[in-house]
């Protein structure tokens, strides 16, 4: 329900919504009432019943004593602009958004963070203390996290190939190139839309588009699934030569057990290492919350209670 414009607050005194628990707030122009309670964070998608992003930022709030809801909310596609209009209304202050809704925030937030911006996609918004939203993309942050600092890995020098052209492989690669990897190739069923990224994202640094038949020979040092073929368990059309004895094979998909068809694939063929998207996922929640209330949670102790 949406809270009533609140009587004569045009001549009040403005209280921004994070100096107080039960506030008003200035939004196109008017003052709202905002409804007392915690600190309100929700994550948005369809399906949404799945996520476990309440979990891990409730698990952040604990480590701090930050007291917060965070609530999962069923948005389907084009309902976005409407959510989060009502979002602000409630008083919210932070929002994680996920499939399908990355490419509708992007345009429907009042404001970009530059890295937003460049990849055409929010996955993560701020509500200002004057209601104005503003987008950003942690996705890249949270894989470059956990594959250095989770898994060890060094993306210095080393020849990467990104398999899938998406919403998803679009969000991660110019934090991919800003480890200056030696090589970073983009393979996708449908070229044109890797040639796209690859257009998109030239200026950042030295990346090729190639479908699944032209693709050069492995073995790569690291090969990062980003389609969509994991939820379904089907297997991308790889060569056998892409893998090697030296070859961390990385899933943005996550299952509780770690183990994804693709993965399995990888091992078959020799990958000295393989790992789910789930460190990913907490660490781009890590830095949402890092975001929203300035301080770095722990994220090792999360993704141990998650498995
Ligand atoms: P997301 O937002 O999860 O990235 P998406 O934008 O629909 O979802 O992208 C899905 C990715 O998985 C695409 O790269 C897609 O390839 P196309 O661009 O050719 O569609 C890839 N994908 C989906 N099904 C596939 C299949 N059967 N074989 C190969 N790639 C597939």
């Amino acid at each position: 329900m949406l809270p009533q414009v609140a009587n004569g607050l045009e001549r009040g005194v403005y209280v921004p919504a994070n100096l107080s628990n039960s506030s008003v707030i200035k939004l196109m122009g008017k003052w709202f009432q905002i409804p007392p309670g915690d600190p309100y964070y929700c994550v948005v998608g369809s399906p949404i019943a799945h996520s476990k992003s309440p979990d891990i930022h409730l698990a952040f709030g604990k480590q701090f004593g930050i007291a917060l809801r965070y609530q999962r909310v069923d948005v389907p596609a084009n309902c976005f602009a409407n959510a989060v209009t009502e979002f602000v209304l409630e008083g919210g202050r932070g929002m994680s958004i996920t499939v399908p809704l990355k490419e509708e925030a992007h345009v429907a937030l009042a404001k970009l963070k530059p890295r937003a911006a460049l990849t055409g996609a929010v996955n993560m918004m701020t509500v200002n203390s004057d209601g104005v939203t503003i987008g950003d993309n942690v996705d890249g942050i949270g894989l470059v996290r956990d594959l250095t600092r989770n898994h060890g890995l060094s993306l210095i020098g080393k020849r990467i190939l990104l398999l899938g052209a998406g919403g998803a492989a679009r969000g991660v690669i110019p934090s991919l190139l800003e480890e200056n990897p030696g090589e970073l190739n983009i393979v996708n069923r449908t070229l044109t839309k890797a040639e796209d990224l690859v257009s998109r994202f030239s200026s950042l640094g030295s990346l090729e588009a190639f479908d699944y038949e032209s693709l050069p020979n492995g073995p790569y040092d690291i090969v990062i699934n980003a389609t969509s073929l994991s939820l379904s368990g089907e297997l991308p059309p790889l060569g056998a030569t892409t893998i090697g004895s030296l070859t961390s094979c990385y899933d943005m998909m996550y299952t509780i057990d770690g183990r994804t068809r693709f993965l399995e694939w990888c091992r078959d063929h020799g990958a000295v290492a393989c790992y789910d998207g789930l460190g990913m996922l907490v660490e781009q929640a890590a830095k949402s919350f890092s975001i929203w209330h300035g301080v770095e949670p722990d994220t090792t102790s999360v993704i141990a209670t998650l498995r």
